[in-house]
């Protein structure tokens, strides 16, 4: 049976983590998968996390089965972080809500859950898109479409075209939306633009899909579920995909939520019922460390200021590289205005170079990015931004 396999290439993200591990200069610069480095280079463990493993080593009484929901307590707290304590989907109790094994669980266990109420259903994705968005959600059996999102002459969101293109979309489609600090662009909606989305997905009967994954790296924790907030006020059927990855710094602990917005608290219980046991047949139930790590920091006020105060370093370090690369960039004569990644939030930013330019800093530079031209702006440094900037004037 198995000797009729075709081998697929690996993943060209992770594979960028293997070829940059190999390369042995010493001037090395990774720009490549999106986690976030300190001034060392180092994707260091958060003080507030280390804090929490401390005391759920020192407290935990079992290591027993937690069900396919996660933690009830993970469940409540991630939800008041996405949507505020007071909001009207929570009072109203119209929510689904689970724990996943990342922000991928989540994004597959939402596609599957699409797919028993609308089998095949579609899903607009925009262009560009998290690469990893197409499999995820393709392979649970939805269609998907294309939205043009990001424009690489005018290097901003292209609204226009975005707005008439998912004007197209027929009643009951899926609109994916990046919730804050779009990846791989770094282009986001301004507040404006949100409330248009919003108008057009009710006008046309759509229901958004959200993917939040690095809440508080754009604006702030509050300021980046703006978007989120605002829609689930006003539609009736919402889903979102959350990650813990990046805002706690647990990426290998796969941390996830999973939210369905249902229509009235009755239907949120039918719909919690298919999501369980969606979960159950998929991987049963969730990794119970991260999860515990999540909410016995957000249950302590000493932590979660913690958190928030480790959080606030990370964002500003984001946004002063972005500055400090721009910077460099002019200084060392580059002949294109980059003062675009200033502007851009999160993780990324497409410098805006072809492939083959890409490959030559690659080859010739040591410095790795998506072949895309995506840049992890947390790569960036003191010690390297020169080097990064004289290295990509040199290749323009
Ligand atoms: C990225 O886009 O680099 C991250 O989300 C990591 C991943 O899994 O692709």
């Amino acid at each position: 049976m198995f000797n009729q396999l075709q081998g697929v290439a690996p993943d060209a993200l992770l594979k960028l983590i293997v070829q940059y591990n190999q390369d042995q200069s010493t001037s090395k610069v990774d720009l490549g998968v999106g986690v976030y480095k300190d001034e060392k280079g180092n994707t260091p463990v958060m003080q507030a996390v280390t804090a929490a493993e401390h005391i759920i080593l020192d407290n935990q009484q079992t290591k027993s089965y937690i069900g396919p929901a996660g933690s009830a307590l993970y469940c409540e707290l991630s939800t008041q972080l996405l949507f505020g304590k007071n909001h009207p989907v929570i009072k109203d109790r119209r929510l689904s809500v689970a724990q996943t094994p990342g922000g991928c669980g989540a994004l597959r266990m939402a596609a599957e859950f699409i797919n028993i109420c609308s089998p095949g259903a579609t899903i607009w994705v925009s262009t560009p898109t998290w690469v990893n968005h197409i499999p995820l959600l393709g392979e649970a059996g939805l269609q998907l479409k294309e939205y043009p999102y990001y424009n690489y002459e005018t290097q901003s969101v292209d609204f226009a075209q975005m707005l008439q293109t998912l004007d197209s979309a027929s009643e009951g489609d899926l609109v994916l939306l990046h919730g804050c600090c779009h990846n791989p662009s770094g282009a986001d909606l301004s507040r404006e633009q949100w409330q248009q989305v919003i108008a057009l997905v009710l006008a046309k009967n759509l229901i958004p899909f959200i993917d939040i994954a690095y809440q508080g790296l754009g604006d702030g924790l509050e300021e980046d579920a703006y978007g989120l907030r605002m829609m689930a006020e006003a539609v009736p059927e919402m889903i979102v995909a959350s990650s813990c990855s990046k805002n706690f710094g647990l990426y290998r602990e796969r941390t996830g939520t999973i939210v369905i917005i249902s229509a009235n608290a009755e239907r949120a219980a039918i719909s919690s019922s298919q999501l369980f046991s969606i979960i159950r047949g998929h991987y049963s139930m969730p990794p119970a460390h991260g999860a515990a790590i999540v909410e016995t920091i957000l249950d302590s006020s000493a932590l979660h200021g913690q958190w928030i105060n480790e959080l606030d370093v990370m964002r500003a370090r984001l946004t002063d590289n972005r500055t400090a690369l721009v910077a460099s960039i002019k200084a060392a004569g580059a002949g294109r205005n980059f003062d675009f990644i200033s502007a851009e939030k999160g993780m990324f930013s497409f410098l805006g170079i072809n492939e083959s330019q890409v490959n030559r800093l690659r080859d010739e530079y040591s410095i790795y990015m998506a072949g895309s031209s995506r840049i992890n702006i947390a790569g960036i440094a003191t010690h390297n931004v020169d080097y990064v900037a004289r290295a990509i004037v040199e290749v323009l």
